[in-house]
């Protein structure tokens, strides 16, 4: 089925940009964009079907590419006990954190963490996300690990949602090797990744580069075995102190590292010359109060490309919007609402591995796209959060959200 969207006007963010085409017209064929362009270039075609959409704006679907949207429980004890000044180092060490998320997750069936996370997916969606990025990582052994990376396939499967898959195995010590981080690691690569992978349910591989995670050299053997393996990389890096991972992940080509608050002009350099995208999560900035902020006049000097996320987590960012993080992004770290949509579209879509197929309006793309009742591109950074009038398109269909 042939459809012509028309009467609207399009911020395409085709070259990695901001760029608007007014009075636009999108012509979408078999789940693709066929045709774009302003309504006086469109070439005579036949469509089976004409749909006027009010003089909205229209952005490419949202994608919140960093998400840890599987989990048992929640932490809303530590959030209280963080108000009274416990840091979140400090939890961590007295067993909490990412600990107790783990012996929840542990506890829970499949289905029930199923339930709950597709809540939080159904959430984001509300919000205009067409793309979502699902990690692992609260499992931390291979029954477990395996268990929550079914549930981002389910969830794939139920919700008018894509979902990629990211093995986090690699995100805190299991208690089973206390004090053995290095075992750990190998049997990650020797044990759960190729499984995990064989049973395809991995897209990406990622870890937690941090003093009280793992250290670069166990972070690098791990990513030796993903390119064994065929497997893209991403980090989670230089979110509470400086060990240079970003440079790292840059050495691996890795698609991403994410947070980066601690990151030296020299790993921004290092990003830059590896296309490794910049992910930058303000609500973790935000939820943990942090006051180091990412530097982002050396990403903007080095031509780094700037994604931003939600970072949906139970311990340091449950935020169930990213529009709230495009403001975020505009109000602490200083982003434009341009570079804040970017942030979710096209540099997000590289950030994933589909640079190829989403993240912009352009012939050929997936035809994933997002009509706005809004004045202004720039509304979608300034409302804080909340629901926008709005018609969601997938894949060509609309869908109710
Ligand atoms: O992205 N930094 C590590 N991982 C998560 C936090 C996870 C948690 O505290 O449960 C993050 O901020
Ligand atoms: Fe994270």
């Amino acid at each position: 089925m042939r459809t012509l969207w028309q009467h609207c006007h399009a911020a395409t963010m085709t070259g990695g940009r901001y760029a608007v085409i007014e009075d636009a017209a999108i012509v979408t064929s078999a789940g693709l964009i066929e045709w774009i362009g302003t309504r006086a270039d469109m070439p005579s075609v036949t469509t089976d079907r004409v749909v006027d959409l009010g003089g909205a704006w229209v952005t490419p679907g949202l994608i919140d590419c960093h998400t840890h949207a599987v989990f048992g429980g929640n932490r809303s004890g530590e959030f209280e006990q963080r108000l009274q000044g416990v840091s979140y180092a400090e939890i961590a060490a007295q067993g909490g954190g990412i600990a107790s998320t783990v012996r929840a997750t542990r506890a829970a069936s499949e289905d029930e963490l199923l339930g709950s996370a597709r809540q939080r997916v159904q959430a984001l969606m509300r919000d205009g996300v067409t793309t979502i990025e699902i990690k692992s990582g609260y499992g931390l052994d291979l029954e477990n690990e395996r268990k929550m990376l079914r549930v981002a396939r389910r969830l794939g499967e139920e919700l008018p949602v894509t979902v990629r898959s990211t093995c986090l195995a690699a995100h805190a010590m299991p208690p089973e090797y206390a004090g053995r981080a290095d075992d750990y690691i190998d049997h990650i690569c020797e044990q759960m990744l190729p499984a995990l992978a064989a049973e395809g349910l991995v897209d990406a591989v990622d870890a937690f580069c941090e003093h009280l995670a793992f250290s670069p050299a166990q972070v690098e053997r791990l990513f030796i075995k993903a390119r064994e393996l065929g497997l893209p990389v991403k980090l989670h890096a230089e979110q509470l102190s400086s060990l240079h991972g970003s440079s790292l992940a840059a050495r691996y080509q890795a698609l991403s590292a994410d947070h980066l608050e601690f990151m030296t002009e020299e790993d921004a350099m290092a990003m830059a010359a590896a296309g490794t995208v910049a992910v930058l999560l303000p609500g973790a900035f935000y939820f943990l109060r942090e006051t180091q902020l990412p530097p982002m006049d050396a990403l903007r000097r080095h031509g780094v490309k700037i994604a931003l996320a939600s970072d949906l987590n139970p311990g340091t960012s449950p935020g169930l919007s990213l529009r709230l993080m495009l403001n975020m992004g505009c109000t602490c770290f200083r982003m434009t609402p341009e570079e804040a949509l970017a942030g979710v579209t096209v540099h997000a879509a590289t950030a994933l591995g589909l640079g190829d197929s989403h993240g912009s309006l352009e012939v050929g793309k997936v035809a994933d796209f997002i009509a706005w009742q809004i004045e202004r591109p720039a509304d979608l950074s300034y409302w804080l959060g909340g629901d926008l009038p709005k018609r969601v398109v997938r894949m060509g269909h609309e869908i109710s959200n």
